[in-house]
């Protein structure tokens, strides 16, 4: 992305609530913590598009053991800022996981619908294990209860962007995340 659309992506921030910085120091302790987990183990890395797609892609160079890379792609949102508690897979894996270790890796825990489909769909194939990894969670909006075995941070009930999370498709490419304007969303 040009730094003119960074910047002016930045504009629509009402604050940053973790830098580059701080995002990356915290992928590569998750990074070591898996790398001493998983080690000796059939290592899958199973991202949840499009969201976990910049976090992945930092988490995969930071491990430093051998491990695949898959993804899957679910829906649950349209164009809002609020589940619309339907869950959809667009798009499966390439990998089979019979046997072997997977991490599931996403951006975001809000509701925690999404996660909780995805686990009973790949529990039903048979894994040899199943961890969840969210860069970041939404403690207070949780409906449903999902494991989470390594987490970057925890956020308050507020709409963030940012580091591969998006609103309507855009802010993925920032750097850092932060809460949106809630008038760029049209929030009261
Ligand atoms: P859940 O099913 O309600 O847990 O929602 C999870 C999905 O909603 C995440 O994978 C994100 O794509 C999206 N989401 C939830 N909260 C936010 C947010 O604050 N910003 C951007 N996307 C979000
Ligand atoms: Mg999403």
């Amino acid at each position: 992305m040009s730094t003119s659309t960074q910047d002016a992506e930045r504009q629509d921030l009402e604050s940053v609530l973790f830098t580059e910085e701080q995002i990356q120091a915290r992928v590569r302790a998750i990074a070591e913590q898996v790398s001493r987990d998983f080690a000796g183990k059939d290592l899958v890395v199973v991202g949840i598009l499009r969201g976990a797609f910049v976090f992945v892609a930092d988490l995969m160079r930071a491990i430093t053991i051998p491990a695949t890379v898959d993804f899957i792609a679910i829906e649950s949102y349209g164009a809002g800022t609020r589940s619309s508690g339907v869950v959809r897979l667009t798009k499966d894996m390439k990998e089979t996981i019979e046997g072997k270790h997977v991490l599931v890796v996403e951006d975001i825990v809000d509701s925690g619908r999404t996660l909780h489909y995805l686990l009973q769909l790949m529990e039903a194939r048979n894994p040899a294990s199943i961890a969840v990894c969210a860069l970041l969670q939404k403690p207070s909006r949780h409906e449903v209860i999902v494991p989470v075995h390594y987490r970057g941070f925890s956020v308050p009930d507020e709409f963030v962007v940012g580091y591969g999370l998006d609103y309507d498709q855009r802010y993925r490419g920032l750097p850092c995340i932060g809460v949106l304007k809630p008038e760029i969303y049209g929030a009261a």
